[in-house]
């Protein structure tokens, strides 16, 4: 498969989101036609390849945001515009559009993915209330940009930070009771931390609500081979990384609770 051959790219731009985030924008065929919520593998030369949303998709540019806080986050961070990365992909499922009343739900690089879904949703004039919310203001990014696509179409934002310096004090998910009493919402779409996702999921069930999630596990080949990545039955490079509640279901003996790390041990998420 074309996508599977590793390409040399050159950063082309480097747009910084906050102290610890920064977006790097280059030029990839294949990527920048990816569908929202699809992944690539991107080689650090001489650190390590490793799995990244795909931010941004704009004519023949693509994009990538990275928080940095290990080893491999940390090098691509500190890319220079010139700079050389490897990527392949792009991979996995993606978020599935629907027409109707939608909730965005998304903390910190989970914003990632939700960005270019807004933008569809927004150009066929979805209604979208979308809920950003972090630890503290420092960790938000990509809000002006969410308020641009979602100056497009009928929306709300509601911002909530855990310190209470942004916004409404609270987690992310002591927004969405309000919203659900008051309108009527068809889908719940989320990305981040997964005991926040794990938090959207059980609301949504009680509410008899349709959700699609997207999981991160530990990558190592990106294409469904080696395993690092299961839960459940399923492989989320492969069969996610976007779960429906029905996949959900399936695997909730691990979701938002465990994960394999880098040696295959399961460990329990924190
Ligand atoms: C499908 C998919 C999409 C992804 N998209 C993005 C993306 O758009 N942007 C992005 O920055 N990352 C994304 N990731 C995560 C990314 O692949 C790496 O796991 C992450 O950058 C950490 O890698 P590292 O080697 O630097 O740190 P590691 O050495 O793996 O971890 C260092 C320490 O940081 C902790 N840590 C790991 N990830 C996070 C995190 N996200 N927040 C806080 N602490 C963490 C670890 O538990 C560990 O203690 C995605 C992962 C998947 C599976
Ligand atoms: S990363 Fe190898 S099977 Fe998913």
């Amino acid at each position: 498969m074309i996508f599977n051959k590793p390409r040399i790219v050159r950063v082309l731009d480097l747009i910084e989101e906050s102290s610890t985030v920064r977006t790097l924008v280059f030029k990839d065929d294949l990527c920048s036609k990816a569908k929202p919520g699809q992944f690539m593998m991107v080689w650090i030369p001489g650190v390590d390849e490793i799995p990244m949303s795909i931010s941004m998709m704009r004519d023949d540019l693509a994009g990538l945001t990275v928080r940095k806080v290990g080893e491999a986050s940390n090098a691509l961070f500190n890319m220079k515009v010139n700079s050389i990365i490897g990527i392949r992909g792009p991979y996995g499922n993606s978020f599935t559009p629907i027409i109707g009343n939608v909730m965005i739900i998304g903390a910190g690089t989970g914003l990632a993915p939700l960005i270019p879904l807004s933008d569809i949703l927004a150009k066929q004039k979805v209604a979208i209330d979308m809920i950003i919310g972090g630890k503290t203001i420092e960790e938000f990014v990509f809000v002006n940009r969410a308020k641009e696509v979602l100056s497009r179409t009928k929306s709300s934002m509601i911002i909530t930070t855990e310190d209470g310096s942004h916004g409404i004090k609270g987690l992310a998910t002591d927004a969405i009771l309000p919203i659900l009493k008051e309108k009527k919402i068809d889908m719940i779409y989320t990305c981040g931390p997964e005991l926040m996702m794990k938090k959207v999921f059980e609301i949504a069930q009680e509410f008899n609500l349709p959700v699609q999630a997207s999981l991160e596990r530990v990558m190592k080949c990106g294409i469904g081979i080696c395993g690092s990545c299961c839960i459940g039955g399923y492989r989320v490079c492969k069969d996610g990384p976007i779960f429906d509640s029905l996949m959900l279901k399936e695997v909730k003996d691990e979701f938002g609770l465990f994960r394999m790390d880098h040696s295959g041990k399961r460990v329990r998420l924190q």
